[in-house]
């Protein structure tokens, strides 16, 4: 009840209020998937484990993985027709515009698994969406710095596979290459799933129209590309880098925070559940200082995170509004220290969130209680007007 108007029982009714995939509690710092700790998957798990645990909704036997692995390696590769579409899109366009635009033409190339209704279309598309998802990702990063895609490597592990589509030769190899491969595969898991985040609700709200599996997953990229939502860990490198030519001074930034008519955010901090800390910023932060101590000098942006972060937490300002590191935070330093360009940063999200994505619109096609959504309101726009006519 708003107000004197009592909304109707559907108010934003999409069966999104229910699901049995993730679990979060934000104010002790805790994040489930599937009952599974984000600690115990960090440390032990990996992310086509985690994707088969999200969408099948138990651990896959070993042979099992190995199955489905081996079957995300045979369907890597692009339907054909997609590098020349891919090739014509402007060079210059942000690759997320990019990506989203790319997953929405699969429902065109692949009109073999497009029906909601018939589950061995929704396997194969699940399928080819996790398969492909890196390929288009790393062919788009390629022709954006002008260099020739390179084809999926049936060889090589899915992590291993998308640092090789998107580096080539210039990847590292040997300890470090294995330390980075090891970090992305972790990074992918926290960023796997996240229960009604903005993306993950608005492919079920697109999904719940029995909209295909490309199409809704196409607006959710969109949806977490916006600043607010996943871009915000391009928006923390782009912050830190604007520190710094202010010359570092992180009280002037906190200044400008802190004064409303600024509109300045810090971006990375703040969560809409996470009113304590975000337990994926805590690991993310601790994989950070792993690869970036072993830097020969010291990563001057991730020093500058570091006492951004005391500042902050230091400061009645943000931690009376609640606003602490979230996932965002310390993951653009990583990336950027893998050799990725800050426009892709929101495309590794997407990488990882694809899982979540699948899940739960799979979730909710199943379940006999999902209708479409159909938000109702509280309409305060002007009662009826007589029209005045023409004169
Ligand atoms: C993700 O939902 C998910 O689970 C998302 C995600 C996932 O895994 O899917 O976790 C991924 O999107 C993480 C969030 C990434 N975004 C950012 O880092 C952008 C910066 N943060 C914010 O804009 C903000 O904190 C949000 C969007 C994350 C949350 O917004 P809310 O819950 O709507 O909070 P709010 O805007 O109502 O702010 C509450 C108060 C306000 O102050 P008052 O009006 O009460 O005085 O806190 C202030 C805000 O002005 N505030 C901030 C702030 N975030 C909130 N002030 C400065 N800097 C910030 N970052």
């Amino acid at each position: 009840t708003a107000g004197m108007v009592t909304l109707d029982p559907g108010f934003g009714n999409t069966a999104s209020c229910k699901s049995e995939i993730t679990y979060i509690d934000g104010a002790a710092g805790i994040l489930r998937y599937r009952g599974y700790s984000i600690q115990d998957l960090a440390t032990g798990s990996s992310f086509l484990e985690v994707c088969y645990l999200l969408i099948k909704g138990r651990l896959p036997e070993a042979a099992e993985l190995k199955e489905f692995a081996d079957e995300l390696r045979s369907n890597a590769e692009l339907p054909a027709g997609m590098a020349d579409m891919l090739n014509a899109f402007p060079r210059n366009a942000h690759p997320m515009t990019l990506l989203a635009s790319s997953v929405n033409t699969l429902s065109a190339f692949y009109a073999d698994s497009v029906d909601p209704q018939d589950p061995a279309q929704v396997d194969l598309a699940t399928t080819r969406l996790l398969a492909k998802l890196p390929t288009i990702a790393a062919h788009i990063y390629r022709n954006s710095i002008g260099e020739t895609p390179i084809a999926p490597d049936p060889s090589l592990d899915y992590v291993e596979n998308f640092l090789n589509m998107t580096f080539g030769s210039a990847k590292p190899e040997g300890e470090v290459g294995e330390l980075f491969a090891k970090a992305m595969d972790l990074l992918l898991i926290l960023h796997a799933d996240h229960e009604q985040n903005c993306s993950t609700a608005t492919v079920r709200v697109v999904g719940s129209s029995q909209a295909d599996l490309y199409g809704s997953v196409s607006a959710g990229i969109n949806a977490l590309f916006g600043p607010l939502h996943g871009g915000a860990n391009q928006a923390v490198l782009e912050m830190l880098e604007q520190i710094r030519e202010m010359g570092g001074d992180l009280d002037a930034f906190l200044a400008q925070v802190k004064d409303r008519e600024s509109k300045t955010r810090l971006m990375g901090f703040g969560h809409r559940v996470y009113k304590n800390f975000d337990p994926r910023s805590r690991e993310i932060k601790g994989l950070a200082r792993q690869i970036l101590d072993r830097q020969e000098r010291p990563d001057e942006l991730f020093e500058l995170a570091l006492q951004l972060e005391d500042k902050a937490l230091a400061d009645p300002y943000f931690t009376e509004r609640k606003l602490y590191p979230n996932v965002d935070f310390f993951t653009g330093v990583i990336y950027r220290a893998m050799g990725f360009p800050t426009s892709m940063f929101t495309v590794l999200f997407a990488i990882g969130r694809l899982p979540g994505w699948i899940a739960h619109w799979r979730e909710q096609l199943n379940d006999p209680a999902t209708r479409i959504s159909r938000p109702r309101q509280l309409y305060v726009g002007p009662g009826e007007r007589a029209y005045p006519g023409r004169a």
